[in-house]
């Protein structure tokens, strides 16, 4: 099989922002408590946080993680979470059906995000609270001092202010199983009312307005056009969140479900676009895909927990080598939308629904979905090219005609050189036919890829490398360039003199 991908060095996507490879930590299951947070654990430093853990956070480079949820948040006292923690408050938290021991909080947060080398995104509680705990937060975190809130802060020790500069305006507000669940006028109200509060406070803090749960939601996309009636000129971006699920065990559908991806994010344009009209407006919204993955393998399990428990085995899901090929196919919807995609998370970061599993007491170790990440994380920054695909398709009653070649191109910031990220959806080799307009001399200096003969092969604490990328022999870079089948290819060219 032959596939043709042709890029021209004057077709530009845009810029990708470096905040696409963010990620999410929640107050769920064993994210903080077993996750990041394990003191008494031999590896554990002085604060409590995992080094093991931390070393595998740092090698992923997630720019931003946010923070404290998800739908925790929509019940959350911010002031729990805050002073000596010996005297928070243990809680119930009703999203997860948990005890909240409130161990860790934010600034223990702050102290793990400096160390993790990551910046906050923080979600506001808009279910149960509003803008009073809203610009109380925003003023415990970020005014230097002199203020009750600030002044709060430095005597529970942060002498210095968090610094968070993104916020989010509470958390899939339109869901019924949020607590406070909202009507969109409702929600767009409150948002409005509390982005201009923060704005107040500092109008260079950068908003997120909460979009649907997901593109199926019968009030999808009446609900984007409602909320941004009422907050467009006050907010930054809208949200997205979307999980995908193979539960009919259905290969072709499930490779395809980022060509979803791609129409719900058009579509949400769309609908930003159309309210930038009504309102004769010269600014345009951007995105934040604030929660994105494959998440379906842990609900069975979930549906038993019993509740009440700190830190329980929730939404751990043990991800294949078919879900890694999926979250390539993702990852590179990310970046053909690099132009209105400015933040995105991964959901989440560890041992929920995570690139990064822990055993408590015991080790830490890569999922296989880790690895489409690490490589876009680490060689998609730059500007994202604009790619055709010119390969065979196979029809899917679900997505229709879907190209057995996903592919996106990323000229790094210095210009020297160009990476393709591929996955081969066919069960078979492919050769690739790249046409490069205007990048005289490319030459393949480098490439990694993740392929496994077993479809469902998983990494466990026990074979923690079952499935890892292997660096190709590229030779002098001038030989044909083939995908094996069923694979993600990251492939790296260095720029002749232009
Ligand atoms: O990431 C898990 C949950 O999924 C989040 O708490 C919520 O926002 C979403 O429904």
């Amino acid at each position: 099989m032959k596939a043709r991908l042709s890029i021209d060095k004057e077709y530009v996507i845009g810029t990708v922002d470096e905040r696409i490879y963010g990620s999410f930590i929640e107050h769920l299951g064993r994210a903080v408590y077993g996750g990041i947070y394990e003191p008494g654990h031999p590896k554990a430093d002085g604060d409590g946080f995992r080094r093991d853990v931390l070393d595998l956070v740092r090698e992923l480079r997630v720019p931003i993680v946010r923070y404290p949820g998800g739908n925790y948040v929509s019940s959350f006292r911010w002031e729990d979470s805050v002073g000596p923690a010996e005297l928070r408050p243990r809680r119930l938290d009703l999203a997860w059906r948990s005890v909240e021991p409130n161990a860790f909080g934010l600034a223990e947060f702050a102290r793990w995000a400096a160390a993790a080398d990551t910046r906050i995104m923080y979600a506001i509680n808009l279910g149960t609270r509003g803008i009073d705990a809203a610009r109380n937060v925003v003023e415990y975190c970020n005014h230097p001092g002199g203020s009750y809130w600030s002044d709060l802060r430095r005597e529970h020790g942060s002498r210095d202010p968090f610094g968070i500069k993104l916020w989010c305006l509470g958390n899939e507000m339109d869901g019924p199983w949020q607590v406070g669940q909202k009507t969109p006028d409702e929600y767009g109200r409150i948002a409005y009312e509390t982005a201009k509060a923060i704005k107040l406070f500092d109008p260079a803090l950068e908003l997120v307005a909460c979009g649907s749960s997901n593109n199926e939601m019968p009030s999808f996309p009446h609900w984007e056009a409602t909320v941004l009636d009422h907050c467009y000129d006050s907010v930054d971006y809208l949200s997205l969140h979307n999980y995908l699920n193979n539960y009919t065990d259905d290969l072709p559908t499930f490779l395809a479900s980022s060509l979803g991806m791609d129409a719900f994010i058009d579509s949400v344009v769309s609908t930003c676009d159309f309210v930038m009209a009504k309102k004769r407006s010269k600014k345009r919204m951007m995105l934040s895909f604030d929660e994105w993955n494959v998440w379906f393998h842990s609900k069975a399990a979930d549906a038993k927990n019993e509740p009440w428990q700190v830190g329980p085995h929730l939404l751990e899901d043990v991800y294949t080598f078919e879900d890694a090929l999926v979250v390539g196919c993702l990852v590179n919807s990310l970046l053909r939308h690099a132009d209105r995609v400015k933040v995105a998370c991964l959901a989440q970061l560890v041992n929920v629904i995570a690139p990064i599993m822990t055993d408590n007491g015991g080790s830490a170790w890569r999922q296989t979905i880790y690895w489409p990440f690490y490589y876009a994380s680490k060689y998609g920054r730059g500007t994202s090219m604009s790619v055709k695909v010119d390969s065979s398709a196979y029809e899917n009653e679900t997505y229709g005609e879907v190209p057995f070649l996903d592919a996106s191109a990323v000229l790094s910031e210095d210009g020297a050189t160009l990476s393709l990220f591929c996955v081969n959806r066919a069960k078979e080799p492919m050769e690739l036919d790249l046409r490069a307009a205007g990048y005289e001399g490319l030459k393949l200096v480098e490439a990694f890829e993740l392929k496994h003969g077993d479809l469902k092969a998983a990494n466990t604490a026990v074979e923690p490398d079952k499935v890892a990328t292997r660096v190709l022999d590229v030779g002098k870079g001038e030989g044909a360039v083939i995908l094996s089948p069923l694979s993600y290819t990251c492939l790296r060219f260095a720029l002749g003199r232009q």
